[in-house]
């Protein structure tokens, strides 16, 4: 007896060959750019062993209970697993796969990017070159906060934030500052130079020049970066996302940005995503959106692939995942 699967997207090609030289798999290939409409997906869980999903799959209940009983195993391909309910999978015993670890890299580099993006207004000034806006060289013009020299705050000191310190220290930050729910080990601080220091969340907000978000979506974390946190950054900051769209209250950092409570934002993340293109933060000139492309190189999307194809094997085998959600 075949045990069956479903892949909701297509995914890098190494995935699928790993899932079909498990001989004893029974595939089925939703093979398409597009998420897998909520109906055909609840169509097709229907008797799985296995679910190899995305973040663009929500995974509750309603999924869980039409999926079946036998159901043992849900690998998403992404390192947030927000999406899937994980009180439900618990409840029924289901293992849950996610890539942590293989994503950090291009994540942390892809945050860099962003801030700097943002902090040099890239795309306002390129913007202005085609537009007709340059008119000289003007001592004032397309100038932004200042890099070198600066504190830089990390809220969620975990793979990624750890990764992105570490990128921007070669830039001459003076300080970093971190807040996370436990003190990392002195030893984890001092992946980063300066050290990074733990602080409280007020002493981040009040203290920082940049303040970059690497928390989980969690019950805890949605909607944390509202009105109150924006009211306690300094006017010059900056505010980078590639989290999750979640954490953020949008209306209040839409005001924040407009009325110039902070300086500007860049997020790769939003809610929803797609942001409409009427969204009222794509009309700010300090605002920088990019979608969701913070795991975008080839290697990277390969690799996070084939962790999740090892994550479904191992589930359906009845072994411990190579990465399991907890
Ligand atoms: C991307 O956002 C991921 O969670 O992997
Ligand atoms: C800028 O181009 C300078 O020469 O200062």
């Amino acid at each position: 007896q075949k045990q069956k699967v479903l892949v909701t997207r297509n995914v890098p090609q190494a995935a699928i060959e790993i899932i079909k030289s498990s001989q004893s798999c029974d595939l089925d290939y939703w093979d398409s750019e597009d998420p897998i409409p909520r109906d055909e997906l609840l169509k097709r869980v229907a008797g799985l062993d296995g679910l190899y999903c995305l973040l663009t799959e929500k995974i509750d209940s309603e999924l869980l209970d039409t999926a079946g009983p036998q159901l043992k195993v849900v690998s998403t391909m992404s390192v947030g697993y927000d999406h899937i309910s994980l009180p439900e999978t618990a409840k029924r015993s289901i293992a849950v796969g996610h890539t942590p670890g293989v994503l950090t890299d291009a994540t942390a580099t892809l945050t860099v990017a962003l801030l700097l993006a943002t902090q040099r207004r890239l795309i306002e000034a390129a913007g202005e070159v085609k537009n007709g806006g340059w008119g000289t060289w003007k001592p004032l013009w397309m100038c932004g906060p200042t890099l070198t020299g600066s504190t830089v705050g990390i809220v969620g000191f975990g793979r990624i934030g750890i990764a992105v310190a570490q990128r921007l220290a070669p830039f001459g930050v003076s300080r970093f500052l971190y807040c996370d729910v436990n003190k990392k080990p002195e030893s984890v601080e001092k992946l980063v130079s300066p050290k990074a220091e733990h602080v409280d969340m007020d002493t981040l907000l009040k203290e920082s020049d940049f303040v970059s978000a690497h928390t989980a979506l969690t019950d805890e974390t949605a909607g944390m970066f509202n009105r109150n946190v924006f009211s306690k950054m300094k006017r010059s900051a900056v505010f980078i996302n590639t989290s999750r769209g979640g954490v953020v209250n949008q209306e209040d950092l839409y005001e924040a940005l407009k009325s110039g409570q902070i300086w500007g934002a860049g997020l790769d993340v939003t809610v929803p995503e797609p942001l409409p293109t009427d969204h009222p933060l794509l009309s700010l000139s300090n605002c920088v959106i990019l979608p969701h492309i913070g795991s975008a190189e080839e290697s990277t999307r390969e690799a996070m692939a084939t962790l999740a194809a090892r994550n479904l094997l191992a589930g359906l085998a009845g072994e411990s995942l190579p990465a399991q959600a907890k």
